[in-house]
């Protein structure tokens, strides 16, 4: 049954990894258990001795697994180890880095550099041995594999110039005459709660602090630590969360009742959607919540798919599908049918809403999941839609703010 054989090889090469999770694929890069970062650069962390790993991302996954679980198999040619014995008895193994014909410089694994005359040379072999050790992943778990295979062979998603402009020159929102009410706009934030570009919710704070006041946008744009003072949330057109609140407290929820009764727009992101406590409180006011015992999540590559009407004014002009590398929360607590879901992603087998707007009376609240990295919220087509966002909860036209999408964005 030669023809089954040759059908299980093709299965088995074309390894594709889901459910891992990025972050803990990272701690284990950098762990001291495995070592990996004393030899290796990734995306411009790390040692410089073995090759820089960041064109991971074009390979696949079989052939890296294969490269970490068996150094010897197939050597990088550029990373070709020497053994060399010089007349003096001494042995030493590296690459070389540098050679002419007064000397040459070796580096060893340990990133100890030597210098000898090819004169004190007596013999010099090609190493047929990766000074990458063996061994290094048998101690692994599956899932650790996974996670390691996940931050190895994904990267932030590079957008392209046409993709942006695509979304940003779709219907009518850019012709459209937009009009410019004023607008007070309150930025919440609080102390950074994880690893650097993570939920880093003063840099977010100070860069759309930036934005909006910027260009000549009508828009007073005021900062806030942690809850918007009495005043804020009576005179704010929007209210804006980043940050995650450990305190919901009847007070609260009493202020943003009110402020959603005369008309407030909200915007919330990422973490702003969990209540450590009574989700459903939550729920109830921005349509889906999320609570640490309740909610999973998972720091990994995945498609965004806008599942709105293509004419949604939120979504209109992109593709509809958007691949992220973020922080999804699943399941998310609350009705999804009181929600208009805006975008989804598919996770433990199922579509869940990553993005979805809310109406309370006259009230408007836009919420994302996505928004874990700074790289997320420095992505010009997260911006496209984090704007409109804004806009439409501000019951603006959706294309008030798009002059601010590429402003220090990251596009390619
Ligand atoms: C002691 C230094 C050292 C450590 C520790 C080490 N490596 Fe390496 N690695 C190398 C060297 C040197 C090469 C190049 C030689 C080769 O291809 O075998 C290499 C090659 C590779 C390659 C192939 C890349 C290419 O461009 O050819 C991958 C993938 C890799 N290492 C991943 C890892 C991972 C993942 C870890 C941690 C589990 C790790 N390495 C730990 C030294 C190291």
């Amino acid at each position: 049954m030669s023809t089954n054989k040759v059908r299980f090889e093709a299965t088995e090469s074309k390894i594709v990894i889901v459910g891992g999770d990025f972050e803990r694929g990272r701690s284990l890069f950098f762990s001291d258990q495995l070592k990996c970062s004393t030899c290796h650069r990734i995306r411009s962390e790390g040692g410089a001795i073995g090759p820089d790993l960041s064109n991971l991302v074009s390979r696949d996954a079989a052939s890296v697994l294969r490269d970490i679980k068996d150094p010897n198999a197939s050597i990088n040619p550029d990373y070709v180890a020497y053994n060399v014995s010089l007349n003096d008895g001494n042995e030493l193994t590296g690459f070389i880095r540098a050679q002419d014909n007064a000397s040459i410089q070796l580096i060893g694994v340990d990133g100890k550099e030597t210098q000898f005359r090819p004169t004190e040379v007596k013999e010099m072999r090609v190493s047929s041995v990766s000074l990458m050790p063996t061994g290094l992943v048998d101690g692994l778990k599956d899932e650790q594999m996974r996670d390691l295979l996940t931050f190895l062979l994904n990267e932030p998603p590079k957008r392209s110039a046409a993709e942006v402009e695509a979304a940003l020159s779709a219907g009518e929102n850019r012709k459209s005459k937009i009009e410019n009410r004023k607008l007070e706009i309150v930025l919440v934030a609080s102390k950074q709660d994880h690893g650097p570009g993570q939920h880093d919710y003063p840099a977010w704070q100070e860069s759309w602090l930036r934005l909006l006041t910027s260009a000549a946008t009508n828009v007073v744009a005021v900062p806030a630590w942690e809850w918007p003072d009495q005043e804020q949330s009576k005179t704010a057109d929007v209210i804006v969360l980043y940050y995650w609140n450990h305190d919901w407290t009847a007070e609260r929820y009493r202020q943003m009742d009110e402020f959603l009764a005369r008309g407030g727009g909200l915007v919330l992101f990422h973490s702003a959607t969990i209540a450590d406590k009574d989700p459903e409180q939550l729920a109830e006011r921005i349509g889906l919540a999320s609570q640490p015992q309740r909610t999973k999540y998972l720091h990994a590559p995945f498609d965004l798919k806008f599942v709105a009407p293509t004419n949604h004014p939120i979504i209109r002009g992109l593709l509809r599908q958007i691949h992220f590398l973020d922080e999804l929360y699943w399941p998310m607590i609350g009705d999804p049918g009181r929600v208009e879901v805006l975008a989804t992603a598919s996770i433990d087998g199922e579509d869940r809403p990553m993005i979805w707007t809310f109406q309370k009376g006259k009230g408007r609240v836009f919420a994302s999941i996505v928004g874990h990295y700074t790289w997320t919220h420095d992505d010009p087509l997260f911006r496209v839609i984090a704007l409109r966002g804004l806009a439409w909860a501000a019951g603006e036209p959706v294309g008030r703010f798009e002059g601010l999408v590429l402003a220090g964005a990251h596009s390619q």
